[in-house]
């Protein structure tokens, strides 16, 4: 289902633009662009940069944010696509699609990253943009899965460029083969020195934020679990976060559950959905979302 509806940017702050970046020719910049590299490095950063030079050159651009922890423009838990469509004289309409992730890393979720970019990207293309920018996030380590995420990524989107953004060489053990295969071009480029890194405590702040910017406008939405399929299976507890998803597994908007009537079989949400028209599946996902401070953690059901 695509729905374009009135824009509302990200938030467009300033920021400081090294000579590597002022160094782009936006009139070849085409296709799918991945951006890579270790936490903080400016990656999202860099991605701003690149979607309102675009946007100036009148490119239909689309952001693919890939990083279920420190989204840039959505809640957390869910990777987020947003498209724009530029028409003269009209106000420019946007797109919004997700995909949901149910966790804040991708840790025990990488098939479902993998599908989840999939879904989107190919939203992306049906929808006719000249440019996917593909934010990732910054989980690198190759003993967990990093590489193999980042590798599954590249070979699933086959961007035009992969700019590997790096502090010292700590992305090497990822880009060399990379180079190599010639499955991509690389580009290197060095973390801006504005660049900073963010403690645990203000990225837990960051995630906060996001959940409540998403929550602020819910209302509440009752479910009869029996009507739905119930992904991974009906184990519900209070402040569990949910997505409600189409047919298409696209997530139409994400919910807490703040009641369970396990007689009548039926949820309460906190959700921005309205009605259940197009709701076909109920994905429960592995954090709690505390509903006053909209801070998340672990569910204990999650690993159950
Ligand atoms: N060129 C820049 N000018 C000013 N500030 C910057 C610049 N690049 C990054 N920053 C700041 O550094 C911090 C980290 O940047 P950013 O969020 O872009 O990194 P990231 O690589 O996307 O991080 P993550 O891995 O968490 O997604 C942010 O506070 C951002 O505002
Ligand atoms: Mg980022």
């Amino acid at each position: 289902m695509m729905i374009f509806g009135k824009v509302a940017y990200p938030v467009s702050k300033m920021f400081e633009v090294p000579p590597a970046w002022k160094k782009i020719d936006f009139s070849e910049l085409r296709g799918t662009i991945s951006v890579i590299g270790a936490p903080d490095t400016g990656k999202s950063t860099f991605i701003q940069y690149l979607y309102q030079n675009l946007r100036a050159h009148n490119r239909l651009t689309a952001i693919l944010d890939s990083d279920p922890g420190q989204s840039s423009l959505g809640p957390p838990a869910a990777l987020t696509l947003i498209i724009e469509k530029f028409s003269s004289g009209e106000e420019p309409q946007r797109l919004t699609l997700r995909s949901f992730i149910g966790s804040t890393t991708p840790v025990g979720h990488l098939l479902n990253m993998v599908v989840s970019v999939s879904r989107l990207a190919r939203a992306a293309q049906q929808a006719g943009a000249e440019v996917v920018l593909h934010d990732t996030c910054g989980f690198i380590d190759v003993r967990r899965g990093g590489l193999a995420l980042k590798l599954a990524q590249i070979d699933l989107l086959m961007p035009n460029c992969v700019y590997a953004i790096q502090r010292a060489d700590e992305m090497e053990p990822l880009l060399v083969p990379l180079r190599r295969s010639r499955r991509t071009k690389v580009i290197d480029i060095q973390a801006a020195p504005a660049a900073r890194r963010r403690s645990h405590p203000v990225r837990q702040a960051h995630r906060a934020r996001r959940f409540a910017d998403y929550f602020g406008k819910a209302g509440v939405l009752q479910i009869d679990w029996n009507q739905l399929a119930v992904f991974p299976y009906p184990g519900f507890s209070l402040h569990r976060l949910a997505a409600l998803e189409d047919d298409q597994g696209f997530a139409l908007n994400l919910g807490i559950i703040i009641g369970i009537d396990q007689e009548a079989r039926r949820l309460t949400l906190l959700t921005p959905q309205q009605s259940l028209k197009q709701v076909r599946t109920l994905h429960l996902g592995d954090l709690e979302v505390n509903i006053k401070t909209f801070q998340d953690r672990l569910s204990p059901l999650a690993h159950a």
